[in-house]
């Protein structure tokens, strides 16, 4: 007699009917509410207000955006653009040096800075004296604590020794050098053509200067990637054995981003392709000795980052995941975010807004949104969601003077992600499952009381 048993599902079979059920859009959760929820209900004056009041026992953080690069990569979503003439880059520091002494003015001390971020766009098209203009404005208005981490997003290919040494000299202590792939038919198939000398080289600068702490970006689901593409490119990398590595899912928004138009959606890899390259490159990379850091990050076990999982001080915010542990972030230059107390906001995203009304005389400040108390409680659920996978929605609830009973509506709709085996619930709180992580921004999703549903983020796989 013959007994017929079920057969197990096929693994991948069971992922791709997820991938099918599951194909979402969803906020990426760099803060909670996101900035699409920002409003011209914030502008200078309550930001002026928020920063009058800040506590001179504090010690902040700060973010200067730099909005330039040598060329535009078609995938980019950042703010930026392609520049040549380097008088408009000294004019920008110029109007940057012009900001923070409006900032100054608002000011009721001087405030301790621990960490300072140059953002972008590249840094590194700053030169070297508009570099030191730059420090010169940011140590006159605040106290650069010793040992301050001071941080850039670098473009290798624009990366000189000279600028690395000087760089050091302001305090430069952790890079970050975007790389994104280096097969030569996906650098063609999205505008960035960077050999992987030119970031050997980039790398052995920053070594030589005495960086402690290397990360390089990479990305999947570009044009004409292939899996294969993604593991040739990380085996040469590896070879580096920088200390971070970021694997970012190319964010494909053309609506939003025009430069993204001229990306063919035939060329793009689909969900199931998308998932088979995060997957090789987290493999690779976990074989290889780094721990993997929430979404998209990976950080040798020594690693801050590494560090911050494993004792629970991990953030995320708008640079992504962060041990960062300033509660506070001013933000300077065009579309740069501050993160107070009281809220979030942030500045004219065009440089010709920025500039003209910091010529005013006043915040360039265009939008923002004061934070509530629900804000603050479904904040710390999303970013724990983000951060570690699994929140303990008990305890969360207890810091926030809630009572556990208000989540009973998260709870209902969870039940369909626990049935599919993507969240573990228990009576405390909930855990993402392995074969959930790449859906831990719709799991998150569920406690936005804010953004909804909708078209205008990006696919969640
Ligand atoms: C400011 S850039 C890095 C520094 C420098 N400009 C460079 O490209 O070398 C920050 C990183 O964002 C990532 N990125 C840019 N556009 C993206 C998109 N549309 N989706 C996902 N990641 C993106 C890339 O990995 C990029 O290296
Ligand atoms: S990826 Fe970097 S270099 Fe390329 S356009 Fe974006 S900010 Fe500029």
């Amino acid at each position: 007699m013959t007994v017929l048993t079920a057969s197990p599902a096929n693994p991948d079979t069971v992922r791709r009917d997820l991938l099918d059920r599951y194909d979402g859009r969803a906020p990426r959760y760099t803060s909670y509410p996101t900035a699409l929820e920002f409003s011209d209900a914030v502008g200078p004056g309550a930001v002026t207000d928020w920063l009058s009041a800040l506590s001179p026992a504090e010690r902040i953080s700060v973010y200067v955006h730099i909005p330039f690069c040598k060329r535009l990569c078609w995938y980019c979503g950042c703010n930026t653009r392609a520049v040549r003439n380097t008088r408009l880059i000294s004019d920008y520091v110029a109007g940057l040096a012009d900001e923070m002494a409006l900032v100054e003015a608002t000011l009721p001390h001087k405030p301790a800075v621990g960490a300072i971020h140059l953002g972008g766009g590249t840094p590194n098209m700053l030169s070297r004296d508009d570099l030191g203009g730059l420090f010169r404005a940011l140590r006159h208005v605040f106290r650069v604590s010793p040992g301050a981490e001071v941080a850039a997003e670098l473009d290798p290919s624009v990366l000189t020794r000279d600028w690395v040494r000087a760089a050091a000299f302001h305090g430069l202590s952790r890079a970050s050098l975007g790389v994104q792939d280096l097969s030569p038919h996906v650098q063609a198939a999205v505008n960035r053509i960077e050999s992987f000398e030119v970031v050997e080289n980039a790398v052995g600068w920053l070594r030589e200067a005495g960086l402690a702490s290397v990360n390089l970006d990479l990305m999947y689901g570009l044009p004409r990637q292939r899996t294969q593409d993604v593991l040739a490119t990380l085996d040469q990398l590896l070879t580096l054995r920088p200390e971070r590595f970021a694997l970012f899912g190319y964010a494909h928004v053309p609506w939003a981003r025009p430069n993204q138009r001229l990306i063919a959606d035939a060329d793009l890899p689909g969900p199931v392709e998308r998932l088979e390259q995060s997957d090789a490159a987290a493999e690779r990379l976990v074989a290889d000795g780094y721990v993997r850091i929430g979404l998209d990050h990976y950080a040798l076990p020594q690693d801050p980052l590494a560090v911050a999982l494993r004792d629970g001080s991990l953030r995320r915010n708008f640079q992504g995941y962060t041990a960062d542990p300033h509660q506070t972030l001013i933000g300077f230059g065009a579309s740069a975010i501050g993160r107070l107390p009281q809220g979030f906001y942030q500045n004219d995203a065009t440089e010709l807004g920025w500039r003209r009304r910091v010529r005013a005389g006043e915040l360039p400040v265009v939008r923002g949104v004061a934070l509530t108390d629900e804000d603050r409680f479904r904040g710390e659920i999303i970013e724990t969601l983000m951060c570690h996978g699994e929140a303990d929605l008990t305890a969360i609830c207890g810091r926030h003077d809630r009572s556990p009973a208000e989540l009973e509506p998260e709870r209902r709709r969870l039940t369909a992600f626990a049935a599919d085996g993507l969240v573990r619930v228990s009576d405390n709180g909930l855990r993402v499952t392995p074969l959930g992580e790449p859906w831990v921004r719709s799991v998150a999703q569920v406690f936005d009381r804010r953004s909804g549903e909708g078209s205008r983020f990006s696919r969640v796989v």
